[in-house]
């Protein structure tokens, strides 16, 4: 099935959030409109939005109310993408160049910076100072899992917990927020928002450890952005990790550096497929989905329940 199919029933609420997403970013300045629309032109899944409807599904549900809490969630994670192009130096994204690569790093940095800014004023609609606690502590994370990044590069002594106490921060708490301030923003009480919480978490983590094996088994091609550049710009991830629990291959692991040619990349990166470590983090992506599952299933019954269930199973296996 379709990712879009499995929420066919929000179809017209998710594009009243496409328009208010082309409606919130219309800077005056003719440079940042232009680097700023780029990227929301260029698609994506919008997965985070998704959560946030499906979210509030779980209470009082009014899609004037939820659609500011979904388009600021989306407007955060694409200001965090172009920031994040920049720090990894990428030049492709959704298939169309980044805008450090069409415009240069500065214009990326204040883009990205105007795109959270304009984030913050949405959610001033919603009234909770809840939702603007546990917003603002998810900015404050995901910087400093980016950063934390930064410090880890090459850092071959690295464990697994540091491994995934930094997807935790850049990737899994934006997903889990997403749900909760859905359902924060729908008056959902407290046992089942952390409940959503904690559901986004697992779901979140699981997509990470995914995108980290893409990096690895995909190309570019099919991902829109681009493909085996993880451990060359030093990003220590789950099937670099598994495959490091083999001396061997560690050994040859650890001699990459800054000054690795790309083309002495190719032999690296066979060993680390065939040293099991794909099938390794596949496995470990499966057991945060099951967690995600367990946690979905003490929620009350209802439509949203099966579509964040089938989201949820196709996020964990997905291709691109
Ligand atoms: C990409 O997120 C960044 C990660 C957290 C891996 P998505 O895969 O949701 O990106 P888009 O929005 O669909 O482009
Ligand atoms: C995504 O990490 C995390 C954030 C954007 C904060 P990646 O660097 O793996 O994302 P992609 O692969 O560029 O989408
Ligand atoms: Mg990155
Ligand atoms: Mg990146
Ligand atoms: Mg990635």
């Amino acid at each position: 099935m379709k990712l879009k199919m499995m929420y066919s029933f929000l179809n017209s609420d998710i594009n009243l959030i496409e328009k208010k997403l082309e409606e919130t970013i219309q800077p005056e300045s003719l440079l940042l409109r232009q680097a700023s629309r780029h990227t929301l032109q260029a698609g994506g899944k919008r997965i985070r939005p998704v959560f946030v409807l499906l979210a509030g599904k779980f209470g009082q549900y009014d899609i004037h109310r939820m659609k500011n809490v979904a388009v600021a969630l989306e407007l955060i994670h694409m200001a965090s993408l172009v920031h994040d192009d920049v720090i990894d130096d990428a030049d492709i994204r959704r298939g169309q160049p980044t805008v450090k690569s069409k415009w240069d790093n500065k214009i990326a940095m204040y883009t990205g910076d105007y795109v959270f800014a304009l984030a913050l004023e949405l959610m001033t609609n919603i009234e909770n100072p809840l939702a603007h606690k546990i917003l603002a502590n998810t900015i404050v994370e995901v910087t400093v899992g980016e950063i934390q990044q930064i410090k880890d590069k090459y850092r071959f002594s690295q464990n697994f917990r540091d491994y995934l106490r930094r997807i935790r921060r850049k990737t899994a708490l934006l997903i889990a927020v997403s749900c909760q301030l859905g359902a924060i923003a729908a008056h959902v009480d407290e046992s089942i928002h952390k409940k959503l919480f904690l559901f986004g978490y697992y779901v979140g983590m699981s997509f990470q450890i995914t995108d980290d094996i893409l990096d690895f088994t995909a190309t570019e091609k099919e991902l829109g952005k681009p493909a085996g550049s993880d451990l060359l710009q030093g990003n220590i991830t789950a099937p670099v990790l598994y495959a490091m629990e083999n001396c061997e291959v560690r050994k040859k692991i650890e001699k990459v550096n800054e000054n690795t040619m790309p083309s002495e990349m190719e032999d690296i990166i066979q060993l680390i497929k065939q040293s099991g470590a794909i099938e390794k983090s596949i496995s470990l992506s499966d057991q945060y989905l099951k967690k995600a599952l367990t946690i979905l299933a003490e929620l009350p019954e209802n439509r949203a329940k099966k579509a964040l269930r089938d989201i949820a199973k196709y996020i964990g296996r997905r291709k691109f």
